[in-house]
């Protein structure tokens, strides 16, 4: 499972590359505006730091707008990949960009059949979102499961994207069931290396050894 963070901040972004470990980032026009820096600027710095694929978002809703806007994200760099509601005017844009060799990915997925339709247009990512399912007391990761099914059932080659994860249990659970990639916040990245009893174990590693061998 490839691990992408889902954030706009650059020094989550800088500290989460460091560790070697990440292979791309989504953002959202949420998540950017949250930084207080121009949107393309900050996109441009993303891609300054990650050479994997990095997903911008569109804001117009219509379908000419959309290609527009996407084809000036484009020219930001090279890992830019264009990020499309599943909407009817979304679908098309997908079509027509993944045809041109514009990597797509599908946001504000939560039925399979959207899914299903993105995969049909050529999207290179989809992404279901498990968290805000679970907030209204369904179950998200049905849905990993429901997609892994459809694109496996057809031989689709649209990455499975487990979007919206809050917690290390989410990450598990789409391992578990298969998904290509998860993108996660910060947080969820530094709450995977946590255990108590990693921290007593070390802990108790350094106390022998200073005991024998001096500090
Ligand atoms: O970037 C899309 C998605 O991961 C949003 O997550 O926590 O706002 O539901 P969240």
């Amino acid at each position: 499972m490839e691990l992408y963070i889902d954030t706009a901040n650059l020094d989550e972004i800088k500290r989460a590359h460091d560790m070697g470990v990440l292979d791309g980032v989504t953002t959202n026009p949420s998540l950017i505006a949250r930084e207080g820096v121009a949107y393309e600027q900050r996109l441009a710095e993303i891609c300054e730091v990650v050479s994997g694929p990095v997903s911008a978002e569109v804001i117009a809703t219509d379908f000419e707008g959309m290609m527009a806007e996407a084809r000036e994200r484009a020219k930001i760099a090279p890992n830019i990949v264009i990020k499309l509601p599943v909407t009817p005017a979304g679908i098309r844009a997908c079509k027509a960009l993944s045809d041109e060799g514009t990597r797509c990915n599908m946001t504000l997925c939560f039925q399979a059949m959207q899914a299903w339709l993105a995969a049909k247009a050529g999207a290179f990512l989809i992404s279901p979102f498990i968290g805000r399912l679970d907030d209204i007391s369904t179950d998200g990761m049905d849905l990993i499961h429901q997609i892994r099914t459809i694109y496996d059932n057809y031989g689709f080659s649209t990455k499975l994207l487990a979007a919206s994860i809050r917690h290390p249990r989410h990450m598990l659970d789409c391992a578990l069931a298969g998904a290509d990639v998860a993108t996660v916040p910060f947080k969820v990245i530094d709450q995977l290396l946590k255990h108590p009893l990693t921290d007593v174990g070390l802990e108790k590693f350094l106390a022998d050894y200073r005991a024998a061998f001096g500090s």
